[in-house]
């Protein structure tokens, strides 16, 4: 197994519709293995293909605990039944260190195929709920900040700069410090 690099904002791929999956083969085994161990390594609770670059209709989500981990691997998802509404504060491995409230379907039904092809269906309430919408939006190529108000959306994309700023920053110190440390060759 692998770890993949996620990409972030404003990567293309986040804002590309997926293609959905055709063969339920090998490859497409070992890239699941590597989304989820790329999620956990992360500490997410839900990773879309398009974050790893990959224009595949699959994520793989789990809002389970380290204890009982709950990996769902879903593909080429349909959301079949929507109702209520809520309000939930989420993040994205691909916009790190932004939180935002989004407001969506409280409960929501979603039919999918898993890694063998066949079909499964999952309902899922509040945080699952959240999950299977904010990933299957991205297959859609639709991030988080496109679900936010123009001046929401306004403000996260700032912090999203500023972080990484302050990310690459941290990242030019550190190798300056390294630089120093290390003795001239002789
Ligand atoms: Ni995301």
């Amino acid at each position: 197994m692998a770890i993949l690099d996620i990409v972030l904002h404003p990567h293309r791929a986040l804002y590309t519709k997926s293609k959905p999956v055709e063969a339920f083969d090998d490859t497409l085994h070992e890239l699941l293995d590597n989304m989820a161990e790329t999620m956990y390594a992360a500490n997410g609770v839900g990773l879309a293909a398009n974050q790893i670059n990959v224009l595949q209709r699959i994520t793989v989500i789990d809002v389970g605990t380290e204890e009982e981990p709950q990996l769902l691997e879903i593909i080429n998802p349909e959301i079949v039944e929507r109702s209520g509404s809520i309000t939930w504060e989420e993040g994205c491995l691909s916009f790190p260190q932004v939180y935002e409230k989004i407001k969506r379907a409280n409960k929501v039904t979603v039919q999918y195929k898993d890694r063998h092809g066949d079909a499964q269906e999952v309902s899922g309430e509040e945080l699952l709920a959240v999950a299977l919408q904010h990933e299957i939006d991205h297959l859609d190529g639709i991030c988080f900040v496109d679900r936010m108000g123009p001046m929401k959306r306004k403000l996260a994309l700032k912090e999203f700069a500023r972080v990484q700023a302050a990310l690459k920053r941290e990242a030019l110190e550190a190798a300056s410090k390294a630089e120093e440390a290390t003795p001239e060759p002789q």
